[in-house]
């Protein structure tokens, strides 16, 4: 019984933003909900040099700033003793010794271990084989597993061999690769939506969806991180893992069950139905772009060409969606922070109501923020003979949970992590069939400069060329509030 066990949790990059932001905020909620393990001890790793409580004073005031929740003095209290501090090298064999000491003093006896890489993933293989070389990934008493941050590889040929490098000495069932996407409440909801009512998943295919768009705009620009971003771009940093991932959870099958084999399975049949587009194909179906302003910003290179910008026309080629385009896009300095699915249906076939032409139905996912999900529909406006207007149902979150009722998606990741339920993380064929489909895009971009580089204004919704990737077919972007308005 390795339940009872202690656990400990082990964050490499401990010093960094991630740690102050994210992990230790949702430790802390766990540890105040009672969902964490019966006894369990964080250690901090990293080149940094703190001392326990100063660990602990600079993880407070990460809290402090960063937590959404209220927390009290005496909770803080009473989870700030689990929290310690290793200094050392990543490279550092004699380190790696020095921090197993410190672990079983605090374990005494045998214990579960989880490793977190809050770091950048060429550190991943030095960390793991120094782990394995001090013999702490075996797993003889309690488990041992490793969360892996993304970005997971820079292209296809990185993926493989780091996904090589790490099954060097770990199972896959001991990998976790994070894509903080999976633990949000609103993406999780995509497949309750699909599969826990029955009204929506006999009209969920090519003989009633006329095309689906995925949006995740941002209102942020680089914050920080412009000397990573540069090298990355919005490719790698939004699609290859978020946007994909929600491509998935609207288009995958509905699984044998809910197990982290069953789902990752059909999200994987979802990828592989996607053809990887020819150079020929990338230059109509992709648009790229960077806001203005962009080359000025700190640590950019003047003549970056990194898109901040992408948008993106996908064809899924199964049965249930020969033939529907999903329309992806993701950007920096967009006019809103919005994320969401908008499932656009098709006309009705015939209108009988003369002077009208039907608007077609939506389904809209709000991920983020207001979360829920709308649904537009016609009805006859009233005192009139045939007018139409159209009309919302709608289910907010906030509402029918209340406002603080979403927690942050760290925490439920952490809490898997620590069960052993890999559902919400990435499988290793999941990620590489994932960049089979953005590496042509990026070596399209990269290496034949097609299509051309556009430029968009901060606060817009991107750049023209967006609009026309789907305005040659008939179409257009539907920001749910603003087209609705334009539209009452
Ligand atoms: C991260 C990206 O994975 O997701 C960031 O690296 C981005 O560039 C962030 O800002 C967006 O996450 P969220 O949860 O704010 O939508």
């Amino acid at each position: 019984m390795t339940n009872d066990l202690s656990t400990s949790i082990i964050i490499f990059g401990a010093s960094g933003d991630l740690t102050q932001r994210k992990l230790i905020p949702s430790l802390l909620n766990l540890s105040i909900k009672g969902r964490m393990p019966k006894k369990f001890s964080i250690v901090g790793f990293g080149g940094t040099a703190f001392s326990d409580d100063e660990f602990r004073a600079h993880l407070l005031n990460g809290a402090k700033e960063f937590a959404e929740f209220k927390f009290t003095d005496a909770e803080w209290s009473a989870f700030a003793p689990n929290l310690h501090y290793v200094q050392g090298k990543y490279a550092e064999a004699a380190d790696f010794q020095r921090l197993n000491e410190n672990l079983k003093g605090l374990e005494a006896g045998d214990a579960n271990r989880l490793y977190y890489m809050a770091l950048p993933p060429s550190l991943f293989p030095v960390i793991i084989d120094n782990l394995d070389a001090t013999g702490q990934l075996h797993e003889n008493g309690g488990w041992r597993r490793v969360v892996l941050e993304k970005p997971f590889g820079t292209d296809l040929a990185s993926a493989v061999k780091l996904n090589q490098q790490v099954h060097k000495a770990l199972n896959e069932n001991q990998i976790y690769r994070i894509d903080h996407y999976l633990g949000k409440e609103t993406v999780q909801n995509i497949l309750f939506t699909r599969f826990a009512n029955t009204i929506f998943e006999p009209i969920w295919n090519r003989n009633y969806i006329d095309h689906v768009q995925i949006t995740v705009a941002e209102k942020v620009g680089l914050e920080h991180r412009a000397g990573f971003y540069d090298g990355v771009g919005v490719l790698r940093d939004m699609f290859q893992n978020h946007l994909m991932q929600l491509l998935t959870l609207v288009a995958m099958e509905p699984p044998a069950s809910f197990s982290a084999a069953h789902l990752r399975n059909e999200k994987v049949k979802v990828l592989s139905a996607i053809k990887p587009m020819t150079p020929e194909e990338v230059a109509v179906n992709t648009v790229r772009a960077q806001y203005k302003g962009y080359r000025e910003e700190p640590e950019v290179k003047p003549n970056s060409t990194t898109p901040t910008y992408a948008a993106l026309r996908l064809f899924i080629n199964n049965w249930r969606w020969k033939g529907v385009p999903f329309y992806l896009r993701s950007g920096k300095h967009l006019a809103e922070k919005q994320s969401q699915i908008i499932i656009q249906f098709k006309e009705p076939p015939l209108s009988m109501f003369p002077m009208q032409t039907m608007k077609p139905n939506l389904l809209v996912l709000y991920l983020q923020p207001d979360e829920g999900v709308h649904l537009r529909f016609e009805a006859k406006a009233p005192d009139t003979v045939s007018e139409a207007r159209s009309v919302d149902m709608e289910f907010h979150y906030a509402e029918a949970f209340g406002k603080t009722a979403i927690p942050e998606a760290y925490e439920r990741l952490l809490l898997d992590a620590l069960q052993g339920d890999a559902s919400l993380f990435t499988r290793a064929d999941e990620v590489e069939t994932a960049w089979s489909l953005i590496d042509p895009i990026l070596q399209t971009w990269e290496q034949h400069q097609t299509p051309s580089l556009g430029i968009y204004k901060p606060s817009s919704w991107g750049p023209l060329e967006g609009y026309d990737l789907l305005a040659r077919d008939g179409r257009r972007w539907l920001n749910a509030e603003a087209s609705m308005m334009l539209e009452k």
